[in-house]
């Protein structure tokens, strides 16, 4: 039977990326019923929301999206789709792996890293004081009669919330996720010594979880030392379990080590409803030229097929574009060619037919 699946465009390269997945997803074999369902800066100005209604009934009914980036405007007093998303769906879970593909130009090549990284809370919560606001001055009141902590006048404040329920979640899927691939370790990264009262209660409440899920060797690191173990000596470190903030960040640097945004996949997941989409944003400076390299999407998608119990066909997409990089006749400019968008999905998609046949 066909999987519906939500199909979100999205802005600047987004539908060149997307419609150059369906080619590939196509040759897989794999039957997809595809609801497209525009969102992002075109669609505010025709429907007056970046994110209508339709397009959560839509991930609703079909629990799956496949979604290109969405650009954030920049004060025009909307939140950013990515994050409405995340909070509406609540996928609390985002999972990015970086593994690397011989042949792309990069430092490392054999790191094999994923990042999973809590989505809802910390620095990203929300929780912001603006700096001279009325609330800023009773929150100071407060903090100075609780704690003897003097805020000073100049400061904007954001508030850093990490919850036991939260962590427990999060730790929780990471574990499922490690175990069901056959992952060797996990390692926590945190400041707990400095931030004992957020970063202290991931770090806690994860280890006293750890204890009772056996068959993955779990291991926590202070987040500055594991930077430094990622640049020095990735090949060491396999599934990463990290804040938000935290995993926002070494997410872009994995990505960077095993050759850049352009073949960086990712997930966002709940326990009802899964995102797939690229790591990289909608890159308005190339867009509209076909140039854009559709492997971080077309990898995204791959780990939707998987999602859907698709194994073989999520396998020979990953083998395929493997072996496309490898061979290094059709390359887009970001790997150091000259090859189309088009030309790109082509070829990955005549891979697939082969490792399929
Ligand atoms: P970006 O990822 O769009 O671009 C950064 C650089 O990487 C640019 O030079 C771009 O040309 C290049 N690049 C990105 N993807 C590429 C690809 N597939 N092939 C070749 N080159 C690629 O990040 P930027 O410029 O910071 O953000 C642009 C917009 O995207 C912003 O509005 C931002 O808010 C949004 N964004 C959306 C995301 C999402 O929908 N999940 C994630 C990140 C940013
Ligand atoms: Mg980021």
């Amino acid at each position: 039977m066909a999987h519906l699946v939500t199909l979100i465009p999205g802005d600047g390269i987004g539908p060149e990326v997307t419609d150059a997945t369906r080619l590939v997803v196509e040759a897989a074999g794999v039957e997809i019923r595809w609801d497209v369902q525009d969102a992002g800066a075109a669609v505010m100005e025709r429907e007056g929301t970046p994110l209508p209604d339709r397009v959560l009934e839509s991930i609703a009914r079909s629990r799956v999206a496949l979604k290109g980036p969405i650009t954030t405007p920049v004060g025009t007093g909307f939140r950013s789709v990515n994050v409405a998303l995340r909070q509406e769906l609540d996928l609390f879970a985002a999972v990015r792996p970086s593994r690397s593909v011989p042949g792309t130009p990069s430092r490392f090549t054999d790191v094999d890293l994923v990042v999973i990284r809590e989505n809802t809370e910390d620095l990203y919560a929300g929780v912001e004081f603006e700096r001279g606001s009325d609330e800023l001055d009773r929150l100071r009141d407060e903090i100075r009669r609780l704690s003897g902590f003097e805020i000073a006048q100049d400061a904007g404040v954001t508030v850093k919330p990490i919850s036991v329920s939260g962590t427990q979640r999060i730790v929780r899927f990471a574990f499922d996720y490690a175990r069901g691939r056959g992952r060797r370790s996990i390692t926590l990264g945190h400041k707990a010594n400095i931030m004992r009262d957020s970063d202290g209660v991931f770090l806690f409440t994860a280890g006293v979880e750890a204890q009772f899920s056996p068959g993955v060797w779990f291991d926590e690191m202070q987040v500055d030392e594991l930077a430094l173990r990622l640049v020095t000596e990735p090949e060491t470190l396999d599934v990463l379990l990290l804040p938000n903030l935290y995993g926002d960040i070494l997410s872009d640097l994995c990505a960077g080590l095993v050759g850049g945004l352009g073949l960086a996949p990712g997930a966002n997941m709940g326990w009802e409803y899964a995102v797939f989409e690229p790591v990289h944003g909608s890159a308005p400076d190339i867009a509209g030229r076909g140039v854009a390299n559709p492997i971080a999407i077309i990898r995204s998608a791959g780990m939707m097929l998987e999602h859907l119990g698709e194994a073989g066909a999520a396998d020979a997409i990953d083998r395929a574009v493997q072996s496309v990089v490898a061979d290094g006749t059709v390359r887009t400019g970001d790997l150091g060619g000259s090859a189309s968008t088009r030309e790109m999905a082509r070829a990955i998609a005549d891979a697939v037919r082969q490792e399929r046949d």
